[in-house]
């Protein structure tokens, strides 16, 4: 990996002045406010405040302009923004610093090249486009499209290795839940162990990575791929399930900074969770159930180099996948694949 100093991708910051100004006009939600009131608060004169209207216009920003009323925001942009991004993630009672590039290898990377260069945990790379993504197995993660979102929130939890060991599970739990919020007539189930399906389509995955020491846990990447706006013609086409968006499940554009901040408060509740003790045998099985896509269906699973056959039976205290075989035993598949035989 390059030395973080010489990264080539270009990492915007949320400007004070955006934030502020964003923050009035979404305050005021259909009404209009002041060009004058926005240049008394902000300290700029009337033209500053219109040069700075045009650039988010430039951006796709929808902003209303009305003499003698002022603006109005009519439409956020389809994109990740850095000051809309800060605002929401502040509006969700959050405070993790938030890197954003608009292109990047891999936020995963990107997340690895910062702590070597000596920022400290937690923080969170979010990017619109990966050119390297990359998925479990080694596989990719195709990141082109820019109504996705691509990010990474990294830890570094001083802690033996056992107390995250359902931190990716947690994870999924969280997202579907806070997810199901914005879309609650549509089911959002977790494929074990890193997917996020609808009716078995996945919108979702999630990538832990982790580097240990010598004193356990050092530092824990958590990497998630949400297909959020995409298209049905822009989906990516994966062999192991078909692709789906939140865009395409629920009919509606959702606003994708907001989304944004949703996904990091639902991670940092996952990860409270394990830090806090509160990852009890007791919580995951009561959390677990309602969200399992694959109860009760039959799967195949990869067992030392083996393909079984069976049917899912939930999860054990560990994690694994408790998969019943034809003669009645019950296997535990702890990592790898598994692929519904039946839709
Ligand atoms: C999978 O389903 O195999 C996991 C996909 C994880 C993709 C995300 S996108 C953000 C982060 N950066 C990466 O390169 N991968 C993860």
């Amino acid at each position: 990996m390059s030395n973080p100093s010489e990264s080539e991708y270009r990492l915007l910051q949320a400007r004070p002045d955006e934030c502020c100004l964003l923050r009035q006009l979404l305050n005021a939600g259909e009404s209009f406010v002041s060009g004058s009131q926005l240049a008394h608060d902000m300290d700029l004169s009337p033209p500053a405040i219109w040069g700075k209207i045009k650039k988010l216009q430039a951006f796709g920003f929808e902003i209303e302009a009305v003499r003698n009323r002022g603006y109005r925001l009519v439409k956020q942009p389809e994109v990740i923004h850095p000051a809309l991004l800060e605002l929401a993630v502040k509006a969700h009672g959050m405070e993790i610093p938030c890197l954003y590039l608009p292109v990047v290898d891999s936020t995963n990377n990107e997340a690895e090249r910062q702590i070597a260069n000596g920022r400290r945990g937690p923080f969170a790379v979010i990017s619109s486009s990966q050119t390297k993504g990359r998925g479990r197995l080694g596989r990719e993660w195709i990141s082109a499209s820019k109504e996705n979102l691509y990010l990474t929130v990294t830890y570094e939890p001083r802690l033996p290795l056992e107390q995250l060991q359902h931190f990716t599970l947690w994870c999924g739990i969280k997202l579907c839940e806070a997810l199901q919020g914005r879309l609650p007539n549509f089911p959002l189930k977790i494929k074990w162990p890193n997917d996020l399906h609808y009716e078995g389509q996945k919108f979702a995955g999630m990538l832990t990575e982790a580097k240990l020491d010598a004193d356990g846990l050092k530092t824990l990447f958590f990497g998630l791929g949400l297909n959020v706006n995409s298209k049905p013609d822009n989906l990516p086409r994966t062999p192991q399930a078909p692709a789906t968006s939140l865009q395409t499940i629920g009919g509606e554009t959702l606003p994708i900074n907001t989304i944004a901040a949703l996904a990091l408060k639902a991670i940092q509740e996952a990860f409270e969770i394990c830090i806090q003790n509160t990852d009890t045998e007791a919580s995951l099985a009561e959390a677990w159930p309602p969200l399992d896509s694959l109860y009760g269906r039959a799967v195949t699973a990869e067992l030392n180099g083996k393909t079984l056959a069976g049917i899912a039976q939930g999860i054990d205290a560990s994690g694994a996948l408790i998969l019943e075989t034809k003669d009645g035993s019950q296997q535990m598949i702890r990592t790898g694949d598994v692929t519904l035989t039946q839709f």
